[in-house]
């Protein structure tokens, strides 16, 4: 079975913003597209077309109005609310009719990648077809995330989510790729004391089977954070150094699509019309020269 993917942006309280200003942070400009592109480019790469976007209830029209059925970008998106945030492994169980036996690969709306050989390591991800993948990085700041521990030989012993003390510096990032038994098993995990199925709980009762990969994204990888006003601000300006010192595009739907053969050269020019204004535009009729 084709693997599926889902974005999962839903409405977790937010420091940048209360969410009850009415935009949700994942529809924000990084640089010069909204947020939640670099997610769905992360998807578009691993060569997935069917893409279930879960937003919470308020959210979904302003989605929808951005990114409409995904067939200007040769995808086809589902559209699934999360009515409260309920933590990431019930996105398996809301996205189960969707995924319907398929593998997946779910990204965090908020969850930015980019680097040389992206795509291989999304490869490697893809063509296991059993158990799950998950991606380390190593970060200063792991106690806010799912953190990896390890034994002695380098086997992972361990996830575990916002440690006080972290027993590793490497970060579990925002993007999993399961196997078509993850929402069964997301059936079985009970809520965390912040009342939250957690993702780090699902993927522990992958780990205890021996079925659960963990692939190293070192240190040509960028995987940035948008969680706070700074780091927005870093994101932003990241993706600005990369297109304007190389000029190519970073997280562009647009440009994945068409190398791919998703849509043809018409296709690009109708997209970048409606970015004529802006550079973004014209970084995307570049391609076609
Ligand atoms: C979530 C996960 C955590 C993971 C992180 C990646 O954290 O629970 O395991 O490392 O995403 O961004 P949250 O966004 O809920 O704080």
């Amino acid at each position: 079975m084709k693997r599926k993917g889902i974005i999962l942006a839903g409405g977790t309280g937010s420091r940048l913003w209360p969410t009850t200003i009415g935009a949700s942070k994942q529809l924000l400009p990084v640089y010069d597209k909204p947020m939640i592109y670099y997610p769905l480019s992360v998807l578009m790469l691993s060569g997935i077309r069917e893409i279930a976007i879960i937003t919470t209830p308020d959210d979904q029209s302003q989605f929808q109005r951005l990114m409409g059925d995904g067939s200007q970008w040769g995808l086809r998106f589902t559209w699934i609310s999360q009515p409260e945030p309920e933590g990431l492994a019930q996105a398996y169980i809301l996205a189960s009719e969707f995924l319907a036996g398929a593998p997946s690969a779910m990204i965090l709306g908020d969850n930015i990648f980019f680097g040389h050989g992206l795509r291989d390591l999304l490869a490697t991800a893809n063509e296991r077809h059993n158990g799950g993948t998950v991606f380390g990085y190593h970060v200063n700041d792991p106690e806010r995330y799912g953190v990896v521990d390890f034994d002695p030989d380098g086997n992972v012993t361990e996830i575990v989510e916002k440690p006080q003390k972290a027993p590793s510096n490497y970060a579990v990032t925002g993007l999993y790729f399961l196997d078509g038994r993850a929402p069964e098993l997301a059936a079985k995990v009970n809520p965390s004391q912040r009342g939250e199925l957690e993702i780090t709980d699902l993927l522990e009762l992958y780990r205890a089977e021996g079925a659960l990969g963990v692939e190293h994204m070192g240190r040509g990888f960028a995987w940035l954070d948008t969680g706070t006003h700074s780091s927005l601000l870093d994101a932003g300006n990241f993706v600005r150094t990369m297109t304007e010192r190389q000029g190519l595009q970073v997280g562009s739907p647009e440009e994945i699509a068409y190398h791919l053969g998703w849509i043809s050269a018409d296709d690009l020019r109708q997209q970048a019309e409606i970015y004529r204004k802006s550079t973004y535009g014209n970084h995307l009729l570049s391609i076609l020269d």
